[in-house]
């Protein structure tokens, strides 16, 4: 069934980035109703949000169409979220304070569902101390913020208080929807290629997206754990509210994963580490005078070996592997040699699976088990991946 999502705009210049939010979220097949401030009304109209809607959108507390029903008390009793995008500083201290002047601030007051606020201000009045104070006090409350951006804002200035990216916003409300199966749970997982020089201008490297790993480092977080990521060179953009590590080369990969690997409670292999680099990293550009090229590389540390051999008592390891023929017995050896409790194995020719997609297709092994997954999205494989491994005895 489809989750409700209420919405509520108020008086920022941002309330136009509001829209498109209401459209992706209707699109993402949410029920969106939305309820505007008077204020927001003077930035954007109440017919251009429900020309995407299709439903009423609330300015008026008193505008209760039928008189048997309270508008602001019903509508948000089957509410799974209440988001205000933009929230402007006046807004927040409103809610803050319990005040419940205006259809939108009712509603918040008597919703119960998780809440979710995205300020938008001038940056001297996000750093206003009433402001901060404010938004302490919703956050010791359980209230979710969307922390705002730093840029030029519309009044010229320069500095924090633009809305955050709809990605981030978007990242949050699936946050904030989602049951915390992971909480006080730490996770550490590589992602993306490794990239080795040659020279100043060229490098070896591979395929890899680093897809998958970012899809399960998300789903990881929105499932409540405190989610490191240690990422290889990607076009990804930096998901919200992960600590992202950024490394380039398997030996950057391997001391930052060592050295995070014994406080966290589960780690994830999935960036696709180059086994080899090479010897001697040439000054100057390696020049094309002679027919033939010859590099000589030496083998990389295996990481996930490494953390096999050093896990920690209750620690669980998850290794992936790609191959292109006999998937499974080389998976089954990579799990047992390099002690781990499951290795996720993805055939390179199959239709559908590998590097650069959105979707995938995957065998899961562990000690005792072998599960197979037809074509998911790597969104949905990564939850797949996720649950398996809370499930798992270290
Ligand atoms: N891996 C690693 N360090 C390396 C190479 C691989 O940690 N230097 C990890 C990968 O992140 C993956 C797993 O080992 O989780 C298997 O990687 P894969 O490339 O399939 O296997 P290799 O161990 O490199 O073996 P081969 O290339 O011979 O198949």
């Amino acid at each position: 069934m489809s989750k409700k999502i209420i919405v509520g705009i108020t008086g920022s210049i941002a309330a136009f980035k509001s829209v498109q939010l209401i459209s992706d979220l209707i699109k993402k097949d949410y029920i969106v109703d939305v309820m505007m401030s008077e204020s927001a009304t003077r930035f954007i109209t109440p017919v251009c949000i429900q020309s995407l809607t299709k439903r009423k959108v609330y300015v008026d507390t008193f505008d209760d169409e039928n008189p048997a029903i309270i508008t602001h008390i019903d509508i948000v009793k089957d509410a799974d979220l209440f988001i205000i995008v933009p929230a402007s500083a006046h807004t927040i201290a409103k809610v803050t304070y319990g005040m419940a002047d205006n259809m939108l601030t009712s509603a918040f007051l008597a919703a119960t569902c998780p809440k979710l606020i995205a300020p938008a201000m001038n940056v001297h009045m996000y750093e206003n101390v009433a402001t901060q104070e404010n938004i302490k006090i919703l956050k010791q409350r359980g209230i979710l913020f969307v922390e705002p951006i730093s840029g030029l804002l519309a009044c010229g200035d320069i500095g924090k208080g633009k809305l955050a990216d709809e990605d981030d916003i978007l990242e949050m409300i699936q946050y904030a929807l989602t049951p915390k199966s992971l909480h006080g749970k730490k996770v550490l997982i590589s992602a993306g290629p490794t990239q080795e020089s040659i020279d100043p201008v060229r490098f070896i490297t591979n395929h890899s997206s680093g897809k998958m790993g970012y899809a399960i480092a998300k789903a990881a977080f929105c499932l409540g754990a405190e989610v490191t990521l240690v990422s290889g060179p990607t076009t990804l953009r930096k998901p919200y509210g992960l600590n992202v590590i950024n490394v380039l080369t398997a030996n950057d990969m391997y001391e930052a994963m060592i050295s995070h690997s014994s406080s966290n409670d589960i780690i994830i292999m999935s960036a696709a580490v180059g086994d080899y680099s090479s010897t001697h990293i040439e000054d100057e550009k390696i020049k094309k005078n002679d027919d033939h090229l010859q590099l000589t590389l030496q083998k990389n540390k295996d990481i996930l070996y490494e953390l096999g051999q050093n896990k920690k008592e209750n620690q669980i390891i998850c290794g992936f592997a790609m191959e292109t023929s006999d998937l499974i017995k080389h998976a089954k050896e990579k799990l047992l040699k390099k002690n781990c409790n499951m290795i996720v194995a993805n055939h390179l020719k199959t239709e559908g699976a590998g590097f650069q997609g959105d979707t995938n297709v995957v065998s899961i092994l562990t000690k005792d088990d072998i599960q197979e997954f037809g074509l998911l999205s790597k969104e949905e494989l990564a939850y797949k991946i996720i649950n398996l491994l809370i499930n798992l005895e270290a």
